[in-house]
């Protein structure tokens, strides 16, 4: 951070609540530039008053991230206006139903491609931007899902398993370059996401995945797991023989 200046955030995913929880914390740390990409104004307008409320400066702008031919230019746009960067936290995501094999197949595709196509596009782009400046973080919000999904949720744990393993081989690509990489996997996060879900165990608040983020960001971690019990539940989890994992009521 340069004495003197906001620091500047660039938020993908404007209107997410974790998203939002992040940003309203780092605002009330220091001076913060926030430029909120998003694909609703309306929402983008509602996130950028929280901001203004606690101090922030706040731009917004629109992306779909099923439109990826917009990607570039808006990426591009964001770091022109904001000038130099020093964090990018990419919070798109939608859930879709649990429903694996018996999903909508319309649906679920719109589930893949939101994560991990359209998200991992702007990912790439908006890292590709950090590398050129030799400096900055950038946070995406995985998920616990993406270490084993469950047959249920095996649509959105796939997509969020590419964007992990995609965010996780990146940071490694940056290494020494002076750009970090940090990716959060919340369990359970009482958002608009899930909102009429029965809470799963371990269930948390945008805010403790906030707290938990910037915490991380103070450290050296590359991966971080919230609640931190997680990491030694889905270590487990993981190495579960298959016919007990499916057993399992999750
Ligand atoms: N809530 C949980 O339990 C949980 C757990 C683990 C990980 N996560 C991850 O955390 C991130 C934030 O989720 P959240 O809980 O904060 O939920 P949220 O408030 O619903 O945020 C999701 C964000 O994704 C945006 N989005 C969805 N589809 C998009 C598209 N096609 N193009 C551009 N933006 C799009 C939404 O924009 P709109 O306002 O336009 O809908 C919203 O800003 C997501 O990646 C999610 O997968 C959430």
């Amino acid at each position: 951070m340069t004495t003197g200046s906001p620091r500047t955030l660039l938020l993908i995913g404007g209107s997410s609540e974790i998203g939002g929880a992040i940003a309203e914390k780092l605002a009330a740390q220091a001076p913060l530039r926030a430029y909120l990409l998003g694909r609703d104004r309306s929402r983008l307008v509602q996130a950028s008053k929280r901001l203004t409320k606690r101090g922030a400066q706040t731009d917004i702008d629109e992306v779909d991230a099923e439109d990826r031919a917009s990607h570039q230019a808006t990426i591009d746009r964001a770091f022109d206006s904001l000038g130099r960067v020093e964090l990018v936290v990419v919070a798109v995501g939608v859930l879709g139903a649990q429903d694996g094999l018996d999903a909508d197949t319309d649906e679920a595709l719109k589930v893949m491609d939101v994560n991990f196509v359209g998200t991992g596009s702007l990912l790439l782009r908006a890292l590709r931007k950090l590398r050129e400046q030799g400096a900055g973080t950038l946070i995406v919000l995985s998920s616990v899902a993406a270490e084993r999904p469950r047959a249920s949720n095996a649509i959105y744990g796939a997509a969020k398993a590419g964007l992990d393993a995609l965010a996780q081989g990146l940071a490694d690509s940056c290494a020494g370059s002076g750009v970090r990489v940090l990716v959060v996997r919340p369990g359970f996060v009482n958002t608009r996401m899930t909102a009429g879900l029965d809470p799963a165990p371990f269930a948390t608040t945008p805010e403790a995945v906030a707290d938990a983020t910037l915490k991380a960001l103070n450290g050296n971690a590359h991966t971080v797991w919230v609640p931190n019990q997680l990491r030694l539940i889905f270590s487990a989890l993981r190495h579960l023989p298959r016919p007990i994992f499916r057993r399992l009521p999750l």
